[in-house]
């Protein structure tokens, strides 16, 4: 949820840490948007703050209006509200009640009513709804008393229930920025004389690859020169190091209007990124980074995929491809539903956690139930120094880079092919596929960059479609088989980008219900499968497509290439290249996506931080 950006550096004199923090915020607005702040530990005066209700552009304009002193060190906060209105007041930071430290804070403090009662007996009045207030004046009571803000800081986060990420200045203490996590993430950046914290490595990526990840209970200290971490006992703590493999640019708009369509274009690399390096000189797979034991791989008998949202429909993709390729039944379970209906998991029980952030908190307390459970959790996750990577036994990583548009496009299709990665392995550890099988396949997966450029390259038509339909109240998304979870992405990708009703829908459920719906001039996206699958799907969707024109839907149909049969039923078709039925999604969901920005742009809408949203969902 909120964004959190903290810096210190010998630098001081041209403004950097204020430059820094501001551009950290910039590239972590996507973890929301309700309001921003920051607090700066200057030369002279102390401390001084500004935040604003809004988008960071609001902080901007204030900033111009009453700039900063030159400071020391900063931290910084772009928030997604919980406790109190988005408005001016309810922003971080927050001050402590005499004004020694400044707060900012991401999770939710569950047991703030209680600490604000005791506050209030003490005598302090809260001048906002938060319960990150609370923590400010707990911080400047226990800073007053020990005199020293890691210990103040490591005290008080004893007290806390709930999650939190915590980062904090004192006006006294010009070269020091205070960090501690509980269930909520926070990472170290290492620089040359300036040190960074960020909720995730997109904060100081633009300044260093140097990284350090912060474990579960601990506080972190940085100065210019130095990283101490301890944990909530006090002992010293050794963090583990890695180096962020993400290009800075990556992370830029790069020309394109928007994050999202930059990042709808970045999917050919995404996916070849994915899948690199993934074979060894004889052909065969190696997945380096699946430290599970082989004999423990070869015995399990189930795999439950558990993720929300978007990462889910990539579960639902890859559970046709691993129950085909590996003969092993696949549960597909939204993270948030999992761990509240007793599931079956033990000691046979493969759990894949599919998370782009790697923070999604319904998925991060699946993942520790099915642990617990005796179950091996292997993590599909695509941001490095992540909680869910370092909770699970193994991670598969995705190569898509930074997603800064909220809404997931190229993360999609990289989860997608490491899922078809992770099942590929376990077809040939337990060889259920003959090894040129599974080789035929991975030569399958590396055409599909090119073919994805190609749906790209031809998506006039799409976008076409779209800005015609800018006023449309409601849009309905028909597939099958692998087609089935593509048309409810597509379904997502319009909700959420562009604010319509639409509802994803298995073709063949069309007659238990939905086909009431159809009306006049509704309009509806059909992703019809290849004639070359199996049985008669295509034939029954292409009834299907009939059955609702018949009844005076406007019929929208992605096929494939060569396809005429569903012309003579067709209002618009949206041909794809030919590519094999299980890894038909990786091409089919293109337009949709392209569909959905596209309409959501002429509705003059914001498609990278579409209202109400926030990339990471990091509470419950
Ligand atoms: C939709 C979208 C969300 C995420 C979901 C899980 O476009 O982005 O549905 O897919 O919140 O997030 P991660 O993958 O970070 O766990």
């Amino acid at each position: 949820m909120c964004g959190i950006v903290g810096y210190v550096g010998s630098q001081h004199a041209n403004g950097r840490p204020l430059d820094v923090v501001m551009g950290g915020l910039a590239r972590l607005e996507y973890r929301g948007y309700d309001s921003a702040g920051v607090a700066l530990v200057t030369q002279d005066a102390g401390l001084a703050t500004a935040k604003k209700a809004g988008k960071l552009v609001n902080l901007e304009g204030l900033l111009e209006e009453r700039p900063l002193p030159p400071a020391t060190a900063g931290i910084g906060h772009t928030r997604w509200a919980t406790h109190g209105a988005p408005n001016d007041v309810n922003a971080h930071p927050h001050v402590s009640a005499d004004g020694s430290v400044a707060v900012i804070h991401n999770g939710i403090v569950e047991n703030f009513a209680s600490l604000r009662a005791e506050l209030a007996a003490d005598g302090i009045t809260m001048t906002s709804e938060t319960d990150t207030e609370v923590v400010a004046h707990l911080l400047g009571a226990a800073y007053a008393a020990t005199g020293d803000l890691a210990e103040a800081m490591r005290l008080i986060a004893r007290r806390l229930h709930g999650t939190f990420t915590l980062l904090a200045v004192a006006r006294d203490t010009p070269d020091l920025v205070v960090g501690t996590r509980h269930d909520s993430p926070l990472v170290v950046g290492l620089g040359e004389g300036e040190n960074f914290l960020g909720s995730d490595v997109a904060a100081f990526i633009a300044h260093t690859r140097e990284a350090m990840e912060l474990g579960q209970d601990q506080v972190v200290s940085i100065t210019p020169d130095a990283v101490t971490v301890v944990d909530f006992e006090g002992a010293t703590v050794e963090p583990r190091r890695f180096t962020v493999d993400w290009d800075a640019a990556a992370a830029e708009k790069g020309g394109f209007a928007s994050f999202m369509d930059k990042e709808i274009h970045d999917q050919p690399h995404a996916i070849a990124d994915t899948l690199l390096g993934r074979t060894d000189d004889a052909g065969r797979l190696v997945l380096d980074e699946v430290r599970v034991d082989e004999a423990v791989l070869r015995q399990i008998d189930k795999i439950i995929v558990i993720a929300c949202g978007t990462a889910a429909y990539a579960g639902q993709v890859a559970k046709y491809a691993i129950e085909h390729w590996c003969r092993i039944p696949v549960e597909v379970e939204l993270a948030h539903e999992f761990r509240y209906r007793d599931p079956v998991v033990n000691a046979k029980t493969l759990v894949v956690a599919v998370s782009q952030s790697g923070e999604t908190m319904d998925t991060l307390m699946a993942v520790r139930h099915a642990r617990e459970q005796g179950a091996t959790v292997l993590a599909i996750v695509n941001t490095h120094g992540s909680t869910i990577p370092r909770e699970s036994d193994a991670v598969l990583y995705t190569h898509a880079g930074p997603e800064v548009a909220v809404a997931s496009t190229k993360a999609f299709l990289a989860q997608i092919t490491a899922a078809y990665l992770l099942g590929l392995y376990l077809a040939q550890l337990r060889g259920t596929k003959f090894p040129d099988e599974i080789a035929e396949i991975l030569q399958d997966l590396r055409e599909i960059p090119d073919k994805v450029q190609t749906v790209i390259d031809a998506s006039g038509h799409v976008r076409e479609v779209a800005r015609s339909m800018a006023d449309a109240t409601s849009v309905l998304f028909l597939g099958r088989h692998v087609g089935y979870p593509v048309a409810m992405e597509g379904a997502l990708k319009l909700k959420e980008l562009a604010y319509i009703h639409a509802e994803g829908f298995a073709a063949g459920e069309l007659k238990h219900g939905p086909i009431a719906l159809i009306e006049d001039g509704q309009p509806v996206f059909i992703v019809v499968p290849s004639p070359r699958g199996r049985d008669s799907l295509h034939s029954k969707v292409i009834s299907n497509i009939q059955e609702i024109r018949a009844r005076g839907a406007r019929t929208l149909v992605i096929a494939e290439e060569g396809d005429t049969d569903v012309l003579p039923f067709a209002d618009e078709v949206f041909y794809v290249p030919r590519t094999p039925v299980l890894l038909a999604p990786l091409v089919s969901v293109v337009p949709l996506q392209i569909f959905a920005c596209e309409l959501a742009t002429a509705k003059g809408l914001d498609v990278d931080q579409p209202r109400n949203l926030a990339k990471s969902v990091t509470v419950e």
